[in-house]
């Protein structure tokens, strides 16, 4: 969702190269692809084998579109076999696609019964059920905690690591009915469901969301001309704080401590924010899609480099 939102934020001409880093089932591509030229490019990624499937059905029908099974931390890499410069445009939608949630047997879902995976890359990597025999009740505890903001997660962890012992735990559906019981009466009910939070953190673990966040954005900033514009969709608060924080490190002219009386570190910006605080699905958006719900939308623009030795002066050397 917020797609109108997400593709006027990164476009600005039809002649433009720009990269859609999660392809998904193409929704935002298709949209792309109508505004460009017979110029226009657009390469996209996705990690999972399913949507490099679809896309190269898209590849075939449109000259103008590439496809590559390429993650976030490749992207760098990706661009350079590819032979792509710098582009006018590079979008994130993160978190999973319908398709994925929706297939039992990927393991993303406790609304369904299905195998302990969650790997968006189910060629590579290891499922849930592999990770969590070799985990330990702090680094879950963390994982919850950090992915999830999970306030039960000693109870839930206790309880997953009991069924573990038993070997009662082997599908999606034994999970969900842990936390279910995990967490206190008054909490089953009346809220989202008490797996919710702990899937979410799961997943984000097992795929390795914030690390893969990290490389991705500061490679995607790298790798736009002045003036190219980046726009993020995050789907909750974590992963927000982190874009907002990788990004604004990049717009900050100056990083010295507060406590120095002039700036030492000649820090040069390298983005502007265009929009700071996210944008959110409107009400249409929601009842279209309940997932859009907590979706929000960031964008920022690649400055050139007349406009960063601009504003490296902004704190005039003092603070
Ligand atoms: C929310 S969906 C994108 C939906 C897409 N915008 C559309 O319109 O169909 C997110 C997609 O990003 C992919 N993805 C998530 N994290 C990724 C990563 N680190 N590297 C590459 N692809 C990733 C997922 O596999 C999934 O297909």
């Amino acid at each position: 969702m917020l797609r109108n939102a997400f593709i006027d934020a990164i476009f600005s001409s039809p002649d433009g190269h720009y990269i859609d880093c999660t392809f998904g089932r193409g929704g935002h591509s298709r949209a792309l692809l109508k505004r460009l030229s017979s110029r226009g490019r657009l390469l996209a990624l996705d990690r999972d084998p399913e949507a490099i499937a679809a896309g190269k059905a898209l590849e075939q029908q449109d000259q103008r579109f590439t496809i590559c099974h390429s993650d976030f931390a490749q992207l760098s890499a990706s661009l350079e076999n590819e032979a792509w410069g710098k582009v006018n445009g590079i979008g994130f939608d993160l978190g999973v696609s319908s398709p994925q949630v929706d297939n039992a047997e990927r393991g993303f879902s406790f609304k369904q019964d299905g195998p302990l995976d969650m790997r968006m890359d189910n060629s590579a990597g290891q499922p849930l059920s592999r990770m969590l025999e070799h985990t330990s009740e702090r680094e879950l505890v963390d994982v919850l905690r950090s992915f999830g903001d999970e306030r039960y997660a000693r109870r839930i962890v206790g309880a997953i690591l009991k069924a573990l012992h038993n070997n009662t735990l082997h599908s999606t559906a034994d999970l969900e009915n842990l936390c279910f019981h995990a967490v206190p009466k008054q909490a089953r009910y009346g809220g989202s469901h008490p797996a919710t939070r702990t899937f979410q953190a799961l997943r984000i673990w097992v795929n390795g969301e914030m690390d893969q966040i990290d490389t991705g954005i500061r490679a995607a900033m790298d790798a736009l001309l002045p003036g190219g514009k980046l726009a993020v969709i995050s789907f909750h608060s974590g992963e927000d704080r982190r874009i907002r924080d990788l990004i604004e490190t990049a717009v900050r002219p100056c990083t010295c401590p507060p406590a120095l009386p002039v700036c030492v570190c000649g820090k040069k910006p390298s983005m502007r924010w265009l929009q700071k605080k996210p944008v959110r699905a409107n009400e249409q958006e929601i009842s279209a899609n309940p997932r859009s719900r907590s979706s929000m939308l960031r964008v920022a623009q690649r400055l050139s480099e007349a406009e960063a030795v601009k504003l490296a002066g902004y704190c005039g050397g003092l603070h």
